[in-house]
Order: structure tokens, then C-alpha cells, then sequence
């Protein structure tokens, strides 16, 4: 038998994205913001999107400088994550005090990327939709990369990287079992 979900908890239950760093940045100001509401969104152009809450810092410098970039964190760094998603940038310097290192972009001059990610995709704002509380950031990715040892033939081998995915709230898992099936 199913239950009733409160319509407030509706986004729980799609809640198990795999879970990004969102690295902005805007004149002297540069962030790091944790987010699970992150869609592929094309391939011809390769588009991304990722959904921010309106009020948070990155969304400010992403307003004002229409780029980011999508940081592929794996399960090594999971305390960083954490930080980067209760921490704001409106108080805190997060690269500083995170300890997690800046990294030039290769086409985004002045967006760092963070170099303990093992994938990054660096995407330049074609639109932004108003979607309630939160903004949804289409990004077009103008460059990506992925730690070799990794991503081997097009796929991510998660016999040997683990993702973070998030249930919501303080609650996690990560990814365990690469399967192949028959076609
Ligand atoms: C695992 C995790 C996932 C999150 N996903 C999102 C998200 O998809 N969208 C969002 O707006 N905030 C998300 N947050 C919350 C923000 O990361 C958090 O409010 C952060 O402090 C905002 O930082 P900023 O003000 O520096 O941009 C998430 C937090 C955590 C811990």
C-alpha cells in the first residue's frame, strides 16, 4: 500500500540526484555551493541545468556573471560537500575554509574549478527560469573533463569512484555496483 506524501516533501522522492559543486564567481568574489537539483538537459548543444535557490550567493554571482561551472565530487570529499551546502558565501569564504583548491577553468577565465572534483563542466548561461523559490540556471557546456583513471569509454566506472547522492536533509548514499545487461 502507498502513503500519502505531504506535497512539501514531493521533491524527496525524486531527491536522489547525484550530487554536484556549483562553482561561481563574480569580479573579486568566487563560490562553491552543494546542489542535488542538477538535470543533463541536451546533447546537441550539450546543455545542463541546475536549480538554485534565488536567494543563495551563487545564484547572485550567476545572475551577474552568466557562468558556472557543475564539479563532480566523489564520496572522498563528502565532509567538504556537506560544508559547501550549509555554509553560505554571503559569510564565508568557502575555498579558504574548506581547504579545497581553486583550479583555472579551460574556457572560463574567471570561474575556478575545484581540482579535488573528478569531472567539471563548464557551462555559460543561455537562460534562467523563474521556477518559484529557486532559479533554474541552463547552462551550455562549453568544455568538460573527467579524471581518466575514472571515466574510461564514455562511462563513469563506478567499480572504482563512488557519487554522493542525497535523500534530504543529513541523509546520503553513495554509489556501489557497476552493471552491465544484456541488450
Ligand atoms: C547535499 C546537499 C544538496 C543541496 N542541493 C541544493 C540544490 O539543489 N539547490 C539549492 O538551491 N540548494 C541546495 N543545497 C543547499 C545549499 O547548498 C546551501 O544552502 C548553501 O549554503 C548555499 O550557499 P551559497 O549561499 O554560498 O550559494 C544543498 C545542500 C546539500 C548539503
Amino acid at each position: 500500500m502507498k502513503k500519502v506524501v505531504p506535497k512539501n516533501q514531493a521533491n524527496r522522492l525524486l531527491n536522489c540526484g547525484m550530487v554536484v559543486m556549483v562553482s561561481c564567481a563574480y569580479k573579486d568574489k568566487a563560490n562553491i555551493t552543494t546542489c542535488a537539483w542538477q538535470m543533463p538537459l541536451s546533447k546537441k548543444p550539450p546543455a545542463a541545468a541546475v536549480a538554485l535557490d534565488k536567494d543563495h550567493f551563487s545564484s547572485d554571482l550567476m545572475r551577474e556573471s552568466e557562468e558556472f561551472i557543475i564539479n563532480i565530487p566523489d564520496w572522498s570529499i563528502l565532509d567538504q560537500v556537506v560544508k559547501c551546502g550549509s555554509w553560505s558565501g554571503w559569510n564565508v569564504d568557502k575555498f579558504a575554509e574548506t581547504g579545497l583548491n581553486s583550479e583555472k577553468a579551460h574556457s572560463l577565465v574567471n570561474i575556478p574549478k575545484v581540482k579535488e572534483c573528478v569531472g567539471a563542466l563548464e557551462c555559460a548561461v543561455f537562460d534562467i527560469k523563474d521556477v518559484g523559490d529557486h532559479h533554474l540556471f541552463f547552462g551550455e557546456v562549453i568544455s568538460a573533463e573527467a579524471e581518466e583513471d575514472y571515466f574510461k569509454e564514455g562511462f563513469w566506472d563506478t567499480r572504482k569512484v563512488q557519487f554522493i547522492f542525497h535523500l534530504g536533509s543529513r541523509y546520503f548514499f553513495k554509489s556501489s555496483e557497476f552493471i552491465e545487461v544484456e541488450k
